[in-house]
């Protein structure tokens, strides 16, 4: 057995992550990723210090696989060095939103469309706008919340056919990358020293004691945001549903580390919520948190995942599973997961070890 060659470009939130799953998966690695950001210094991990060294082109001589955890757009890593990475040999995952919706790009979530990874044998290319044309040997990873709520729509869909969604987003503040995880906890120290919340750089409103409807993403299309639509646009890709209904509200809340969703499912024919309990129960990466519970006093409540029980956990965790009281074709779902885990990183990691298992790169 040949062992993997990786490197991670960006070391931010997800690229923290990155290395941390790494070190936890099977992956068969010759040795410790390269890790690369725009500037060199070390870093330290769980008390584990690491060399992180200047991404440059020629950085890339002898990687099997390369994950990007960088910045999007026109200085972004995945602009930068997606074609020298392609062009050394190397399979690209990437965690950025460049080129998730580009035709013939994989947009792969594992437990929901492993097959579209089969793009990646042969020797097709694939045109990557502000890249041009490379060997298609580029992944794309979704976005945080998206990829949990494909993952708790799956089984929905095989067992009974989703025809419409409806879902409220509460992200958290690491969604939007480390220093909107400083803003956040400069802003509750402040506060709570009775000074003013200072100056906001990531969030356009203060977050801190404060939920905000609009986060730091763009308003677009009929009113909703960059962040409604990547969910939508997405999604559909992912399921290959490519005019199934969905209407999303994203919204940023002081948490974390975690994302909820309360999803809004119509299907196409009745399921109870003790079979959609059954299904999800079943079904790969999830685990269900609905059970019956009685506190002390008597009173009964069921449980429910929060964002802290999600953070530095891989599962994505369901609860809240119960029928539309006025439509036998409508269930509620609570689905909450770790962004910086499920949502990026570690699902960006399931893809590589889907596409070793498939033969596709050879370890
Ligand atoms: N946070 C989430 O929950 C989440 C979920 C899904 C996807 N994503 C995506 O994952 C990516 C990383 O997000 P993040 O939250 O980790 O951001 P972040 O905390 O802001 O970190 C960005 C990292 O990228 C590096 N970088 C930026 N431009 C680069 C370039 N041109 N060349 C090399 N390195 C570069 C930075 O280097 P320096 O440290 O040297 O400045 C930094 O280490 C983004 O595309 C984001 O949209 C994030």
């Amino acid at each position: 057995m040949i062992a993997l060659r990786v490197a991670v470009v960006g070391i931010g939130a997800v690229g923290r992550e990155m290395v941390r799953c790494l070190w936890q998966s099977s992956l068969p690695l010759s040795d410790e990723p390269l890790v690369l950001a725009r500037t060199a210094r070390e870093v330290t991990i769980d008390g584990k210090t690491i060399q992180v060294h200047e991404a440059h082109p020629d950085a890339f001589k002898g990687m099997d696989i390369v994950f990007f955890a960088g910045t999007e757009g026109e200085k972004g890593a995945a602009r930068q060095f997606a074609r020298p990475a392609i062009e050394e040999g190397a399979i690209v995952i990437d965690n950025g939103s460049d080129f998730r919706m580009v035709d013939g790009v994989p947009l792969v979530v594992p437990e929901v469309n492993p097959d579209d990874l089969e793009v990646l044998r042969g020797n097709g290319t694939v045109e990557l706008p502000g890249v041009g044309e490379v060997p298609q040997r580029y992944v794309a990873n979704p976005n945080c919340s998206t990829i949990q709520m494909v993952v708790a729509l799956k089984p929905l869909h095989d067992a009974a056919k989703v025809k419409r969604v409806i879902a409220s987003t509460y992200q958290a503040v690491s969604g939007a990358g480390s220093a909107a995880v400083e803003e956040l906890e400069m802003q509750a120290h402040r506060i709570l020293h009775g000074q003013d919340p200072g100056e906001f750089k990531v969030h356009p409103l203060q977050i801190a004691f404060n939920v905000l409807a609009g986060a730091n993403w763009r308003f677009e299309e009929a009113g909703y945001t960059n962040e409604e639509w990547k969910m939508v646009r997405e999604t559909r890709k992912i399921m290959h549903e490519p005019d199934l209904p969905i209407t999303v509200t994203c919204v940023r809340v002081p948490v974390f580390t975690g994302h909820a969703e309360a999803i809004y499912v119509e299907l196409e024919r009745p399921l109870s919520a003790d079979e959609a309990r059954e299904i999800l129960r079943n079904a790969k990466g999830i685990v269900v948190i609905d059970e019956p519970t009685q506190l002390p006093d008597g009173t009964s409540y069921r449980t429910y995942p929060t964002p802290l029980d999600a953070a530095g956990k891989d599962p994505v965790y369901v609860g809240r599973i119960r029928n539309d009281p006025f439509n036998p074709h409508g269930l509620w779902l609570w689905v909450v997961a770790d962004n910086l885990r499920k949502g990026a990183a570690l699902n960006a990691i399931q893809i590589a070890e889907e596409i070793v298992r498939r033969g596709i790169v050879k370890a």
